[in-house]
């Protein structure tokens, strides 16, 4: 029990829900952070089970909501969804390849009531940037961004960021800026799901990531008042690990698209772990109760040097889903920080791995 429940008050509510409607995508991009078995279509929750979703959602006291996926513009249903989630009063966000997306759809989904929309890119120039995504995308991306410009909604770009594009990080940047976004996010893959399989591929070398620090800040202060920039870091070179989804069952909510609810992206990774559904459970005794949430809530799961440590304040242990997927115990302290003792792998993984052939290229 928390100390919440122990005081028999609930929880603080998540403030986003992450909606992850559906696995299907039009791309397969060599970063991707699905779960490697993705869920079936005809597994799908419906439009109903969605829509009680959100309206639990709301009551529960969540004020975002993210539509993502796969491809959110997979689901045929999607301005129904849109629309429910707003009347019951999320602020509803969409991130989308754009494949599909056309100005008479987009003004659909804005009636709806969407409020928000990012669209990542992968590359500066075609070539690589399809290679990345696995598909013809670059040019629809490119065509879409004025169109998604003529519409009164938010607008972040998302430049993913590894060791095939870094070298071009100025120029990427530079072509973000021409395109006039809102936010401009500016994120190094995270390795879990396919981007774990693809690591030796896409981990920057330490020269890269050096030189990336001074040309992100640079842009920071150039953009200032005109982009709001943020930057996702490459955790695999920090000292202390990241303050994972804002802390495991602290601040967001994941509904997968067969209706698990999961404290992150990559929870599926940790053994021994059940997920409820909201087919059968509501979404705030889930929050409060499962045993899913509670896992790492609190510090009572933490080593003795981690609760005595002044950081679990910031960053709460660091990423579950990493120390399972490093250390192989979902309980280690994160590698990434530096008193682990089995931080010295963080330095063996970010070595280039030096061979003669082609890596393989991992794929959905
Ligand atoms: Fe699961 Fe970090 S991805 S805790």
């Amino acid at each position: 029990m928390t100390g919440f429940q122990q005081s028999g008050k609930l929880l603080p509510p998540p403030f986003s829900l992450i909606a992850e409607l559906t696995h299907r995508c039009p791309l397969h991009c060599l970063y991707c952070s699905n779960p490697i078995e993705m869920q079936r279509a005809e597994d799908e929750l419906s439009t109903k089970d969605w829509i009680q979703v959100f309206r639990q959602a709301a009551l529960l006291g969540i004020l975002h909501v993210h539509f993502t996926g796969g491809e959110p513009l997979a689901r045929k249903d999607l301005p129904e969804l849109i629309r429910a989630a707003r009347e019951a009063g999320l602020y509803v966000n969409m991130i989308t390849s754009g494949i599909g997306l056309t100005e008479a759809r987009l003004a659909t989904l804005v009636e709806a009531g969407l409020d928000h929309l990012q669209l990542s890119l992968q590359d500066l120039e075609e070539v690589t940037a399809n290679h990345v995504a696995g598909a013809r995308a670059h040019a629809i991306k490119l065509a879409l961004i004025p169109i998604i410009k003529r519409f009164s909604i938010g607008f972040t770009m998302n430049l993913v960021v590894h060791r095939l594009n870094l070298d071009r990080l100025e120029e990427f940047i530079a072509l973000a800026e021409t395109l006039g976004p809102d936010r401009l996010e500016i994120a190094h893959v995270q390795y879990y799901g396919w981007a774990l399989k693809n690591r030796n591929l896409l981990m920057p070398t330490e020269e890269q990531v050096r030189r990336s620090g001074p040309i992100v800040e640079a842009a920071k202060k150039r953009l200032a008042g005109k982009i709001h920039l943020e930057a996702v870091v490459p955790d695999y070179f920090g000292s202390y690990p990241k303050a994972c989804m804002g802390g495991w069952g602290k601040q967001a909510m994941l509904i997968d698209p067969i209706g698990q609810a999961l404290p992150c992206h990559a929870a599926a990774v940790i053994p021994d772990i059940h997920f409820q559904n909201v087919r059968t459970e509501d979404l705030s005794s889930i929050w409060n109760f499962s045993s899913a949430f509670q896992r790492f809530r609190g510090d009572a799961w933490m080593s003795e040097e981690c609760r005595s440590c002044a950081r679990k304040e910031l960053d709460f242990g660091g990423c579950r889903c990493q120390a399972m997927l490093l250390t192989n115990d979902p309980n280690a302290m994160d590698p990434v920080c530096q008193h682990s003792p089995q931080h010295a792998l963080m330095q063996e993984l970010r070595q280039p791995v030096l061979t003669t052939e082609p890596f393989p290229i991992w794929r959905e």
